[in-house]
């Protein structure tokens, strides 16, 4: 079994140091896992909950993009997109609001900040609070939900939101479901080794704090910013406190063990802090000199970038327009002509129906029967289009069946070519009862 881990990064600001470490590399090590299915994205619909510059959005979203691939994300192995090119997403984001408790997104940490600072300042309540703010953790949800994720890592401000993610996905589960999980309930994950790092002054590296160390600016800039970093006033010759020095924390973050325990004992041993300096931006320009000049090369052929995103939107994007049809099916949007309730339509067996769902692919249309319980019990090829869809499904009903096994699945034909495949069973015998069920399922009812 795999596990599908999804993140998204909001598209605001340009990754620093402290990114990197606390996120960036981390979920770069999670997805070479080969039991991982990756979800990385940018998160720009979020980005305009919080920015209202469209210059800064569109220079972030190319600047994490690049620094994404730069430091080492396989496009190919993850599933690497930007949310605003997955239309499925806004659209589900309604799907859940109309599921999402007011009161429950009333205790958002975000909206709860925003409204506390107004009746702190005697404003308005909601003064300057937007829409987009007060649904955020709708919007997310939608992000963590339409692909199924497992398991979410975020930062500790991150957690509630996925626990909203967990609440509004049950609460749907519950009233769509019909006893079917149709969406996985997601874990976050808080990577509790993961250094975070202290920036220039000694708090945590922040945008806000002004206190951050660029990733992949020039190592000119790499040098007049370790160069900055706040030390005590030991003169050289005299013993440094390792313990209490962020600079040797931020040596940590990026250096073995044995490297530690050298530049350790030469603080004790009355290192100069020029010299200290000199040291750990040696070691920053070595882990990350290689990945700033593919950062930089990636920047200025931004086509490519665009290129692919857009791959790992389509990818995305496979599971989520058909996941999205199955939702709509789910809440009562459905087709008035491709929709066919196949037995005891009006009749007192109603409980025993099976029926066809359709839904449109990016190479075509196709239907999926689904027994009773939700089950899918076959999976059409794509046709040209929705009627012919139609036409096959409503021939399979009327005509007798021609199924085929096949090594562990089984096809139905229609004129001798296969027109719908079942699920893949483990065994021979499951396979076969799947057939008599299906033969049942489409039996015209007394
Ligand atoms: N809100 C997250 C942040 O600011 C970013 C994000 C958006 C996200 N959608 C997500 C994280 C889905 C995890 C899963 O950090």
């Amino acid at each position: 079994m795999t596990t599908r881990i999804l993140t998204g990064i909001t598209t605001t600001g340009t990754p620093h140091l402290g990114n990197y470490a606390g996120a960036i590399r981390p979920a770069i090590v999670a997805s070479r896992d080969p039991q991982a299915d990756s979800f990385y994205f940018l998160a720009d619909y979020h980005a305009l909950i919080k920015c209202d510059d469209p210059a800064r959005i569109q220079r972030s979203r190319l600047e994490i993009a690049a620094t994404w691939l730069a430091c080492g994300l396989d496009a190919d192995k993850a599933t690497f997109y930007r949310q605003s090119d997955i239309p499925e997403i806004p659209e589900l984001t309604w799907l859940l609001t109309c599921v999402s408790a007011k009161g429950l997104l009333n205790r958002a940490h975000a909206y709860k900040a925003s409204v506390d600072k107004n009746v702190e300042a005697g404003e308005d309540p909601d003064a300057g609070v937007t829409m987009g703010l007060y649904s955020y953790p709708v919007l997310m949800a939608a992000d963590i939900l339409m692909f199924n994720a497992h398991k979410v890592p975020v930062g500790r401000d991150q957690i509630q939101h996925v626990e909203m993610a967990r609440d509004i996905g049950q609460r749907f589960n519950h009233l769509f479901g019909n006893g079917k999980e149709l969406f996985t309930l997601p874990e976050v994950v808080i990577e509790e080794d993961v250094a975070t790092l202290p920036g220039l002054d000694g708090r945590k590296m922040s945008k806000s704090y002004d206190n951050t160390i660029p990733l992949f600016g020039s190592a000119k800039q790499l040098k007049d910013a370790v160069a900055r970093i706040v030390t005590d006033s030991r003169a050289p010759g005299e013993p440094k406190d390792p313990d209490n020095s962020h600079l040797f924390t931020l040596y940590q973050a990026f250096s073995t063990h044995e490297q530690q325990a050298a530049f350790r004992a030469e603080l004790l041993g009355g290192l100069a802090w020029g010299e200290a300096k000199q040291r750990l931006f040696e070691l920053l320009d070595n882990e990350l000199g290689e990945a700033r000049e593919r950062y930089h090369a990636l920047i200025t052929r931004p086509a490519d970038l665009e290129d692919i995103l857009l791959a790992g939107a389509a990818k995305a994007r496979r599971i989520a327009t058909p996941f999205l049809g199955e939702l709509r099916e789910s809440v009562g949007l459905r087709s008035f002509r491709e929709q066919v309730q196949v037995a005891g339509e009006g009749k007192k067996k109603a409980a025993k129906t099976a029926r066809f769902v359709s839904f449109r692919e990016d190479d075509g249309f196709r239907f999926r029967l689904l027994d009773a319980a939700g089950e899918q019990l076959l999976l059409s090829i794509a046709f040209a289009d929705g009627k012919a869809a139609g036409q096959v499904t409503k021939r399979l009903q009327a005509e007798e069946l021609d199924l085929h096994a096949e090594l562990n699945a089984f096809s139905v034909r229609l004129d001798g070519e296969a027109v719908a495949y079942s699920p893949e069973f483990s065994t021979d015998a499951e396979r076969d009862a799947a057939m008599q069920r299906l033969r049942e399922a489409l039996a015209p009812q007394e």
